[in-house]
């Protein structure tokens, strides 16, 4: 029996090595993390994250031929293939602060693997890396081999949260890049005889090392700067009365351009745009390519602009200023359909909306208060380490209320903000929330969830990202003097020079 470690046990390491021994029942698959607390959770009936579809996967496995254990050392030394999906965060101190990734916690999992093997391993980079990160863990595993062969494979992960189940049955591609050896051939074919259980042939592709981890860099940089463009051409919308849903339709029928992703939002979030990103920009400098570095830049300089500006929106709307009123925000997850709030656009607005005094009441049908005050407390970068090494008692920010629903968000506010797409925020009954809010009634709407037309009827003065501005909205321009808090936000570290 063919046995499958992986080191991590987060977002990717769990719906990924669950549907692995899913597919394929004559595997043993063991998901090992030093974090006791994820562990226990994915033992037990509530699961660390919320999937759609990973219940149902991990209960038919779990105890069959999937394991989950913080004995990291002992699955290790018994796999043949391990694969490695531990966190790469931005570095946030020293050479490449606040663009390099860090690779700490990758380089100690390559350390204990040489330490602890005793039999041959295929070793599958499962984190994104830098460009070239296999070249450094075969150094590692080498020097410290004692006669053991490894070989490295570079198998990037392109699932995405809220969709991931259905991402790993149906995988557009699954890419693994390796040695052109014949050691490394050998490794890759290995590795796609554990795909071909469910994924068709065409769909395994097989390039070397580099051209695998630099592709991960790329899709991504590809996507976000999709959002870019249409966040970038939602503000001109604005400014000129076109719509920008009405304007991504139309440019998206080209087929070569194609209909997704192109919805204007408050900012892209997640664990994963803005770290690839910079550390492809930081990749681009070190090889002597500032124009391609300051290309990729832009990205996520329209990321940010695109939250200001909703800030800047919200607080000009309002009289030039929030300080005391109640401001109720709907979704704080980066997106729907998950619980995950790294790096969402709703810290950078809601520490905004703070910078102005502004009393915050939230609501995320998946987002607990204890994560949004330490979303809220903590510094930029800090989030991406393993949860041991986060700050357990994070100081609480008293403007903010976190509630179980909508209508008690929104009672008594000047405002509401829609900062996550979920889908109850369609059909919520916004004539009780009218009839109970602060007069005038604002409504923000950063993900263009709410039915305008509807909402003008009952009488809100409503914001939706590239929609045209109604009267009220052009009377208030947004105003240079606004605020600059995303200067205030960054305080602690400069991370875009
Ligand atoms: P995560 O934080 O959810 O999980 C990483 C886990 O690794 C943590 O539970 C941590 O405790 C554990 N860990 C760290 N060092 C360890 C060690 N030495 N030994 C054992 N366990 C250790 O992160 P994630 O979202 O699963 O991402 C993992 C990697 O996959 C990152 O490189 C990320 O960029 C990449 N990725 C993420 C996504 C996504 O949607 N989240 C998608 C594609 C790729
Ligand atoms: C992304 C990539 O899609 C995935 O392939 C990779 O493996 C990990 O990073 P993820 O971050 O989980 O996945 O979600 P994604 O659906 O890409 O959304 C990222 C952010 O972009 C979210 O905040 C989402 O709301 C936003 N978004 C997405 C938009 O603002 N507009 C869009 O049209 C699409």
């Amino acid at each position: 029996m063919v046995k499958i470690c992986c080191i991590g046990a987060g977002y990717v390491g769990g719906p990924t090595m669950a549907v692995i021994a899913l597919k394929c029942p004559s595997i043993e698959v063991a998901v090992v993390d030093i974090s006791v607390p994820r562990i226990t959770a994915w033992n037990s009936d509530q699961l660390p994250i919320y999937e759609p579809g990973l219940e149902d996967v991990v209960k038919e496995c779990r105890g069959r031929n999937l394991f989950f254990s913080t004995d990291v050392e002992k699955h290790v030394r018994e796999a043949d293939i391990v694969f490695v999906s531990v966190n790469t965060p931005t570095k946030t101190r020293g050479l490449g602060a606040g663009k390099a990734a860090d690779l700490t916690y990758w380089e100690s999992a390559a350390r204990m693997i040489a330490d602890v093997s005793k039999s041959d391993k295929i070793v599958v980079e499962k984190s994104t890396v830098p460009v070239k990160t296999a070249e450094a863990i075969e150094k590692i595993l080498t020097h410290n081999s004692k006669g053991i062969n490894f070989q490295i494979l570079s198998n990037p992960e392109f699932l995405a949260e809220g969709t991931a189940i259905e991402d790993l049955f149906k995988p557009d591609r699954v890419l693994i890049g390796g040695r052109e050896t014949p050691g490394g051939q050998k490794a890759i074919q290995a590795l796609k005889d554990v795909y071909a259980q469910w994924v068709p042939e065409d769909r395994i592709l097989t390039t070397n090392l580099w051209s695998a981890e630099l592709s991960k860099l790329a899709a991504n940089a590809f996507l976000a700067q999709r959002i870019s463009s249409v966040n970038a051409m939602s503000a001109l919308c604005e400014a000129t009365g076109a719509n920008v849903s009405q304007v991504a339709y139309a440019v998206g029928k080209d087929s070569r351009i194609g209909p997704k992703f192109l919805n204007a939002s408050v900012g892209f979030g997640g664990s994963c745009f803005q770290k690839d990103i910079l550390n492809l920009v930081y990749i681009c400098e070190c090889n002597g390519l500032p124009e391609v570095a300051e290309y990729w830049k832009q990205v996520i300089k329209i990321n940010d602009y695109q939250k200001t500006r909703f800030v800047n929106r919200v607080v000009a709307s309002m009289f030039n200023t929030v300080s005391g009123k109640k401001v109720a925000v709907l979704g704080f997850a980066f997106k729907k359909d998950t619980g995950d709030t790294r790096e969402t656009p709703a810290i950078d607005v809601c520490k905004g909306l703070l910078g102005d005094k502004a009393k915050l009441s939230i609501y995320d049908p998946q987002v607990n208060e204890d994560q949004i005050q330490r979303d809220l407390s903590m510094n930029k970068f800090d989030w991406d380490h393993p949860l041991h090494l986060q700050p357990m008692s994070p100081t609480t920010v008293k403007q903010v209320s976190v509630v179980w629903d909508a209508y008690t968000a929104t009672k008594d506010a000047h405002a509401v903000c829609i900062l996550t797409e979920w889908d109850e925020f369609k059909t919520l009954d916004y004539q009780k929330i009218y009839d109970n809010m602060q007069k005038p009634a604002f409504i923000f709407d950063g993900r263009n969830v709410v039915d305008l037309e509807k909402l003008r009827e009952i009488g809100f003065i409503v914001y939706s990202i590239g929609k045209p501005l109604d009267a009220w909205l052009k009377d208030m321009p947004l105003s240079l003097n606004c605020i600059t808090w995303l200067e205030w936000l960054c305080s602690d570290i400069k991370y875009i020079s």
